[in-house]
C-alpha cells in the first residue's frame, strides 16, 4: 500500500484527483469505481473544477440503500447525479448505479458484476472507509471473496449515517453493495479518509492483521492500493514517518 499522508482534506483530495485525472487522460474509456458519502464530497468537486473529458469514461458505483426512491434526497443516484454525473460529459447510459428497487436483487446483483466484466474490468476504484473498517458497504465479517450482493448495514453505519436522514430510525437496513472480491479485481484501489473518527479503522486496515473484522485490510493483499489521508486520520498509524519519507522522496517518474 502506498500511504499519502497530507496536511488537510483538501490537499489529500487533490493528491487523489490527480491520480484520477491522469488516467482519464492516459486512458479516456477508463472504467471507474465511484463512491459516495461525506469523503469524495470534494474529490467530485475538484474533479469537475478540472474540465475532464467523461465522453467516454464507464462508472459503477459501489453501493445503494435498498427501498429508497431513485429521487430520494439521500439515495446515491441523487448524490452522485448531483455532486458529479451532470457537472461533466457522462453518456447517461455509461452509468451504473445498483438498482435499490430491484425486483429480483440477487439476479440483478449477477447482472451488475456481469456488466463491471463485459466494460473490462474496474481500472479505478475510489473507496472510503467506514468507522468500522467497511469498505462499499461490506460491513464487519463480510466474506473477503464476496460479490455484489444485499447486505445488512450495522448498527455504527446507521448511528454514522443518521447525519444525511435526520435521524437513525430513517436510515435503511438494507443495502446493495459490490463485494469484496469484486472491489479486490480493480486495477487500482484509491482509498480517502478523513478525520480522527477514521483513525483507528485506517490503522487496523493498514497496520493490523487481515480480517473480515476491518474488511479494508483485505486492501493489503491488492496490488495497487493508494490511500490519501488528512494528518487526523493517520494519528494512529505506527509508521507514520516512513510513508511520509516515503512520499516526499518518490522518484519524479513516479509523482503525481
Ligand atoms: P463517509 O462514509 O465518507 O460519509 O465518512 C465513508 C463510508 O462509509 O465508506
Amino acid at each position: 500500500m502506498e500511504i499519502i499522508i497530507q496536511p488537510t482534506p483538501a490537499a489529500a483530495t487533490d493528491v487523489a484527483a490527480r491520480i484520477i485525472a491522469r488516467l482519464l487522460r492516459e486512458k479516456p474509456d477508463a472504467v471507474l469505481g465511484l463512491a459516495t458519502g461525506s469523503t469524495p464530497l470534494r474529490l467530485y468537486q475538484v474533479l469537475v473544477d478540472m474540465n475532464l473529458d467523461w465522453s467516454g469514461v464507464t462508472t459503477f458505483n459501489l453501493d445503494e440503500y435498498i427501498g429508497l426512491p431513485r429521487e430520494h434526497s439521500q439515495s446515491y443516484h441523487s448524490f452522485m447525479w448531483e455532486n458529479l454525473f451532470r457537472h461533466v460529459n457522462i453518456k447517461r447510459e455509461n452509468v451504473h448505479i445498483p438498482d435499490g428497487n430491484a425486483a429480483d436483487i440477487p439476479a440483478f446483483c449477477a447482472a451488475y458484476e456481469a456488466a463491471i466484466h463485459a466494460a473490462g474490468g474496474i481500472d479505478l476504484q475510489v473507496l472510503g472507509i467506514g468507522t468500522d473498517g467497511h469498505i462499499g458497504f461490506n460491513e464487519p465479517t463480510s466474506s473477503l471473496a464476496s460479490r455484489t450482493r444485499i447486505k445488512t448495514l450495522a448498527p455504527r453505519t446507521r448511528k454514522d449515517n443518521a447525519r444525511f436522514f435526520g435521524s437513525e430510525e430513517a436510515v435503511p437496513h438494507h443495502v446493495i453493495t459490490m463485494g469484496i472480491g469484486t472491489i479486490m479485481e480493480a486495477r487500482l484501489n484509491l482509498l480517502l479518509g478523513f478525520g480522527s473518527s477514521k483513525a483507528s479503522a485506517i490503522a487496523e486496515a493498514v497496520e493490523g492483521p487481515i480480517t473480515s473484522l476491518n474488511p479494508a485490510s483485505i486492501l493489503q493483499m491488492h496490488p495497487v492500493v493508494k490511500v490519501c489521508l488528512d494528518e487526523p486520520a493517520a494519528s494512529l498509524l505506527q509508521r507514520a514517518d516512513y510513508y511520509r519519507w516515503v512520499y516526499a522522496n518518490k522518484p519524479a517518474w513516479q509523482t503525481f
